[in-house]
């Protein structure tokens, strides 16, 4: 990232995440009416169009359609994970690497749970800005952390002293962050994760196959020098046969692994499904071992 700025990668999933309000009702899997708020008046005006028929032509354009049909998936994965987890009981959520992240305000299963922000300052200092703009009022707790400038070890601390009880199971959700960190930082987190994370938590995260970025296709080439010119390149990926082992090893059992393809020919029509190709994106689930 940037010193100093609010993500920019945080700002483009965001506004993926709201312009899924262009979609039909009837194909829609996930909703956010907040992730529009994070990107430009140019995007909310587009949105208010969406409730006309020329405002839907836009997600029907092959890259938009492809970037929100994306989202959709992705969200809807982790709304699910979310969702399980409070079904069984769970009370405790820590979104790392937030970025605009708005489920403790959407998702009315959180209701009554603690939900932890965690992010870099700017990002966070960003969001919290833009929501006391549209009057949306989160009840997150907010932890500000840089991941590769201070040591990850001493977050399971921080995040206790917002109230996080490490003795109580969490779901941590790691969503669009491991792509952007080193190795170093992939360890030092997983092993701060399993710290915070008491008997029947469970993390939830998105990643890339190592091959997206050892043989990345035309497409992944031009997403991978936009990313890389707002400051915020692509540095790591799993081979998806490794991960089991090196999720054991830091305490949690893999217990689905997903492709953003796959999980959208089971969730959407297959025309719309058809839409993503994204076959090293994926959303990996993992359990606490004890
Ligand atoms: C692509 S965004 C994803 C945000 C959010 N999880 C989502 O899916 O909407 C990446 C997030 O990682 C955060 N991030 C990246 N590098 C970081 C670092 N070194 N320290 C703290 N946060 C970082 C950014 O601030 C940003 O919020």
């Amino acid at each position: 990232m940037r010193a100093g700025r609010a993500s920019r990668t945080a700002q483009f999933v965001a506004a993926a995440r709201g312009l899924g309000l262009l979609l039909p009702d009837d194909v829609r899997i996930a909703d956010d009416p907040y992730g529009v708020a994070f990107s430009s008046p140019g995007l909310a005006r587009l949105i208010e169009r969406g409730q006309r028929p020329e405002g839907r032509t836009f997600a029907t354009m092959p890259g938009p359609r492809t970037w929100i049909v994306y989202m959709q998936v992705r969200t809807r994965l982790l709304d699910d994970a979310v969702r399980a987890f409070t079904a069984a009981g769970g009370r405790q959520v820590v979104l790392l690497g937030a970025g605009y992240d708005c489920r403790a305000l959407r998702l009315r299963e959180l209701v009554g749970s603690a939900v932890f922000e965690v992010d870099h300052p700017a990002t966070q200092g960003h969001k919290r800005g833009v929501l006391a703009r549209i009057h949306a009022e989160s009840p997150a707790k907010y932890v500000t952390w840089d991941f590769e400038a201070r040591p990850m070890a001493e977050l399971p601390e921080a995040l206790a002293a917002a109230g996080h009880d490490a003795g109580a199971p969490t779901l941590t959700i790691w969503e669009g962050v491991t792509m952007y960190l080193t190795e170093g930082a992939i360890d030092a987190s997983l092993r701060a994760i399993r710290a915070w994370s008491a008997p029947r938590s469970q993390l939830a995260m998105t990643y890339f196959a190592k091959k997206r970025l050892d043989q990345p296709s035309l497409a992944t080439r031009a997403v991978a020098a936009v990313v890389a010119r707002l400051g915020e390149p692509w540095k790591w990926g799993w081979i998806p046969d490794e991960l089991p082992a090196y999720l054991r090893t830091r305490g949690f059992e893999l217990v689905r692994d997903v492709s953003a393809v796959e999980a959208a020919h089971e969730l959407l029509p297959a025309d719309l499904a058809s839409a993503i190709r994204a076959a090293d994106s994926r959303v990996a689930i993992a359990v606490q071992r004890q």
